[in-house]
């Protein structure tokens, strides 16, 4: 078991024993607002491969690398307008934006992968705290083992990782729930989103003055089902778009809207009874986890609105279904 450290009631304790770690050159497990990320020295290749093996990461994938600010992000990329604006208005927030690194950068390219570009985010709360308290960027990735549900409490960073690291911080459930939005602009002015998350599309179409260009996922799906990659994995199989439940499965439905032969599901769990997106966020990956531990081999879930952040809740719920690698 880890040591855990609560953050409101032990805030200097835990800066201080985050610092020691990190500069130790070993990732703890960190509240941000979207789920529990696994962080480590942006700039240490030794404690960049600690995050990849303590995941159990087959590859090595560019990883987000949190900043305390704007300020801090220039020191190591170049932001243009749309980028800066974007910036200006959702930082510290949910929104992962992919920039070209400065030469001289100092973030290892093993949190890039080699890429020439880097995805950065400035976190609220604790963690932003901790990266001006440290001084140096952070990457991380979510706090869970490769392909397994992003955790959004240290309950559930201690049942999957707690014996492979010595520090959980405690900040109590994950307000947000699902991971950033990740967006880039391109040289010729157009703007991808390359991840839904915890921004609404729409709230940065509307400060970007563009519309978003979204990854071609359906036609992606029939044309190479490998390319939507098994992510968020429950145990259990997850059948979208329920309209009735079979006895013994699991259901996980939303905005209060009983179904069909629901009472002889093994659990029920409505993401948000009185139909709010951000409640459903928030709750998203703690009940895909509850209703894998009710012991159903199936999770039958409902359909949950495409439009805000059911945007980025129906991505994650496909990568929860998708056949697995
Ligand atoms: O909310 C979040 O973003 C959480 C918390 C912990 O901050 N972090 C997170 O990290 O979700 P991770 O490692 O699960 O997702 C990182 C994703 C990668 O899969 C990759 O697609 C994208 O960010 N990414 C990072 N750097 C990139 C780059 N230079 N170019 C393109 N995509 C990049
Ligand atoms: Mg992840």
């Amino acid at each position: 078991m880890a040591r855990h450290i609560n953050i409101e009631n032990e805030r200097e304790t835990a800066l201080r024993a985050s610092v020691a770690e990190l500069a130790d050159g070993r990732p703890i497990a960190l509240p941000t607002e979207t789920v529990y990320g696994l962080a480590a020295d942006a700039t240490n290749p030794a404690a960049i491969t600690r995050i990849y093996e303590t995941k159990g990461r087959p590859q090595f994938n560019p990883l987000i690398c949190h900043m305390a600010d704007i300020a801090m992000a220039e020191r190591y990329a170049v932001f243009d307008p749309i980028s800066r604006k974007l910036a200006e208005a959702f930082w510290p927030g949910p929104l992962t934006l992919v920039l070209p690194l400065k030469p001289e950068s100092e973030i290892h390219s093993l949190a890039t992968a080699g890429l020439d570009t880097v995805g950065i985010r400035v976190p609220q709360g604790f963690a932003g705290d901790l990266i001006r308290r440290f001084g140096k960027p952070l990457a991380a990735p979510s706090a869970n083992s490769s392909g397994k549900i992003s955790p959004t409490s240290a309950t559930h960073v201690e049942a999957d990782l707690g014996s492979k690291i010595n520090l959980i911080l405690d900040g109590g459930a994950a307000a947000v729930g699902v991971e950033s939005t990740i967006v880039k602009v391109e040289e010729d002015g157009r703007v991808r989103l390359l991840r839904p998350g915890g921004i609404v599309t729409e709230e940065i179409e509307r400060v970007a003055g563009v519309r978003l260009e979204r990854p071609k996922k359906a036609a992606a799906a029939i044309e190479a089902p490998g390319m939507l990659a098994s992510h968020y994995a429950p145990g259990a199989t997850v059948r979208l778009g329920a309209t009735s439940v079979l006895p013994d499965e699991a259901l996980i439905r939303f905005g209060g809207i009983a179904i069909s032969g629901e009472e002889t599901a093994r659990i029920i769990l409505d993401l948000s009874p009185s139909g709010d997106l951000a409640e459903a966020a928030a709750n998203l990956f703690d009940y895909l986890k509850a209703a894998d531990a009710s012991g159903a081999d199936t999770i039958a879930i409902t359909a949950i609105p495409p439009h805000g952040l059911g945007e980025a809740i129906n991505d994650r719920l496909s990568r929860a279904a998708a056949p697995r690698g």
